[in-house]
């Protein structure tokens, strides 16, 4: 369904916003709407004929967009890519962190090394960016004012939440994500006026995400306890990001906020509704007809 934005669309107006696995899935989903919101794109990611087509998808929507080829767990990539952004749109206003490695995989059979690959990638990629452009997030920074600084958004899940099944290395990448935007929400916060949130996305339809770890059977047998019983949409998630990076979210920091439908916490019933109208009922009704008050021989 093709749902029109409810934000004006001037709302992004005069940002840059920088986002690393903006080329496809969910973050170009980011990256489009911020653009259709005013603000100009740059994305870095490792793939170059990923980055040409999203870049060449905004250019024909009027949107100012660059690729820049990087991967975010190397440092001198992390730093290249900002300033090459800053030096070419003339500042940094939102960092969105989206690029993640995920596969399925039984714990048994996780090497220590593929753990580290996501760990390395998701969590200390999240850190190495956010740390590399904090001097242009920060108020004063380029093309803000002694009292604004910029805003941080990661794009984290719902996993770790309880625990997911064969997911091991993606849950505690994604744990140390919010643990990451928590800590840097209090410390910039308070010293540089930069809001850091996340966002955790439920299954989002049409996402490699969804299509490589929950396949249509499993799927269709879990919406029968999901809340919305629905997947989402990459529009959910770029409405959510457009809430935060904008003056909409000007007083939220430190939060991650789960757009999944309530899906996390769902259970399967376990009686069916009527069963609990007619078991609550016989209980009330043995209750009214029960002796009151114990007798004294009993105490
Ligand atoms: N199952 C088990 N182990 C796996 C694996 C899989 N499907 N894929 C990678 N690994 C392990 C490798 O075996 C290796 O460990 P080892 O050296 O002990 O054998 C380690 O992870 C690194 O693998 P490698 O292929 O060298 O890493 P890479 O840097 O080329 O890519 C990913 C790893 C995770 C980034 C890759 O799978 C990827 O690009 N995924 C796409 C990202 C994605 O799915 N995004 C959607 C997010 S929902």
């Amino acid at each position: 369904m093709k749902m029109e934005s409810p934000f004006k669309a001037d709302i992004m107006k005069g940002k840059v916003a920088l986002l690393t696995g903006g080329g496809s899935g969910i973050g170009f989903e980011i990256s489009l709407q911020l653009g259709k919101h005013g603000a100009s794109i740059a994305i870095m990611g490792r793939r170059k004929s990923v980055l040409d087509s999203a870049v060449s998808a905004l250019h024909s929507l009027g949107i100012p967009a660059i690729g820049l080829e990087g991967d975010v767990r190397k440092r001198d990539d992390a730093v290249k890519v900002i300033e090459s952004t800053v030096k070419y749109f003339g500042r940094l206003d939102i960092l969105v962190n989206a690029a993640a490695g995920n596969f399925l995989v039984p714990a048994e059979d996780l090497s220590p090394n593929g753990f580290r690959t996501v760990i390395d990638i998701d969590s200390v990629g999240t850190f190495t960016m956010c740390h590399e452009a904090l001097k242009y997030l920060k108020k004063g920074g380029p093309g803000k004012d002694s009292s604004s600084g910029g805003t941080i958004i990661n794009i984290s899940a719902t996993l770790h939440y309880t625990a997911t099944w064969y997911q091991i290395h993606v849950s505690a990448a994604k744990a140390a994500v919010d643990s990451i935007t928590r800590s840097l929400a209090l410390e910039w916060g308070t010293d540089y006026d930069i809001r850091v949130n996340g966002i955790a996305p439920g299954p989002i339809g049409d996402t490699a995400g969804v299509s490589k770890l929950a396949p249509d059977e499993i799927l269709n047998k879990e919406r029968q306890h999901m809340p919305l019983f629905k997947l989402g949409e990459k529009w959910d998630i770029a409405m959510a990001a457009i809430y935060l990076a904008s003056d909409a979210g000007k007083y939220v920091n430190g939060t991650t906020m789960a757009v999944d439908g309530g899906l996390w916490l769902s259970k399967p019933r376990h009686l069916p509704k009527e069963a609990v109208k007619q078991a609550s009922r016989a209980v009330e009704k043995r209750s009214r007809d029960a002796p009151v008050g114990i007798p004294k021989s009993k105490l």
